[in-house]
């Protein structure tokens, strides 16, 4: 959304406002103003004329427009209503040289789990890349999966849903999902991928994908949503929570492995984890400051930087 459109809305929500005042204002034309409102309004918000001018009365549920709105973040937001992947849009951006970007889709069509695995993206998802221009060492890019584990954590337990971190980036429900209680149902994954030199990353794109308003019946066998958790959800809200969230923890990273670890369900549990040096059982003891995790193995200490991880 361009800068006059954005202050054009900023206005109507602050209104009511007649069409000369926000001309005068924005120093454009009154018929400038009012491309602009038809413009708003065919993007989903309801702008009323009321008796002293204009006012905002609705906000659509989601979409671009809806996510960047009042959005208190540093990230420009694309949306589509339909992709194979975002983190395969948010990758072509990051070539071109974006940064800071959130490409959003209401649906991927061909949408990647962890280990070329197939990720199910329906309708009523966050499907949500962040383009990212960090300027660190490879090493610390798993950080920025933590936040994002991190951020969608924060995100569903204010809607109410009892989430917490399966390491590495795995958001689930520990209580529900099959009957021992123990593996939990995974509400969010995050795919990060990233090109770079030994010393400096070029990019990171951080995919997360978070089963928000997803209906239960469309859910894969050990997934929940919040939806199935406690029943509908905005997911405009959810999104730029997420975001907002993210924001404050990549500007603040050495707080990342704390915040990581005082939401995790893993730590403290009986783990499994399978790697591509063979599988690793022990108790899970701790994340390094990179969030490598620290497993108490039979035979000593283990520090597994990547992997599947299974509670036991
Ligand atoms: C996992 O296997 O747990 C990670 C899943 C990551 C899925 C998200 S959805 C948004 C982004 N686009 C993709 O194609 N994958 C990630």
């Amino acid at each position: 959304m361009n800068e006059t459109r954005r202050a054009v809305l900023a206005a109507l929500a602050d209104g009511p406002v007649t069409g000369p005042d926000l001309a005068d204002s924005l120093g454009v034309s009154r018929a400038a103003v009012w491309k602009h409102v038809e413009a708003l309004r065919d993007d989903g918000f309801d702008v009323q004329s009321v008796d002293d001018g204009y006012t905002l009365t609705g906000v659509p549920d989601y979409g671009g427009a809806a996510v960047a709105f009042e959005l208190d973040a540093d990230f420009d937001v694309e949306y589509h209503d339909a992709l194979p992947s975002t983190n395969d849009r948010a990758r072509e951006l990051a070539a071109d040289g974006a940064s800071d970007v959130a490409v959003i889709a209401d649906r991927q069509t061909g949408g990647r789990g962890r280990r070329g695995r197939e990720w199910s993206s329906p309708s009523g998802g966050v499907w949500m890349s962040l383009v990212l221009r960090p300027d660190v060492p490879p090493a610390r890019v798993p950080l920025l999966t933590l936040a994002a584990a991190v951020a969608v954590t924060d995100a569903a337990r204010e809607a109410g849903v009892d989430a917490a971190i399966k390491w590495p980036n795995d958001v689930i429900v520990p209580d529900a999902g099959d009957d021992s209680g123990r593996g939990g149902a995974k509400l969010c994954g995050v795919l990060t991928e990233m090109e770079g030199e030994a010393s400096r990353v070029s990019w990171v794109v951080v995919g997360i994908g978070a089963n928000v308003d997803v209906d239960p019946d469309e859910l894969a066998g050990d997934a929940t949503s919040v939806r199935a958790e406690v029943g509908d959800v905005p997911r405009r809200a959810f999104v730029q929570r997420v975001l907002e969230r993210f924001d404050e923890l990549r500007s603040d990273p050495a707080g990342i492995v704390d915040a990581w670890r005082e939401r995790a369900a893993t730590l403290g549990e009986r783990v499994r984890v399978e790697t591509t040096d063979g599988d690793i059982e022990g108790d899970a003891v701790d994340v390094t400051e990179y969030g490598a995790l620290v497993v108490d193995t039979e035979d000593g200490e283990r520090v597994v930087h990547a992997g599947d991880c299974q509670h036991l």
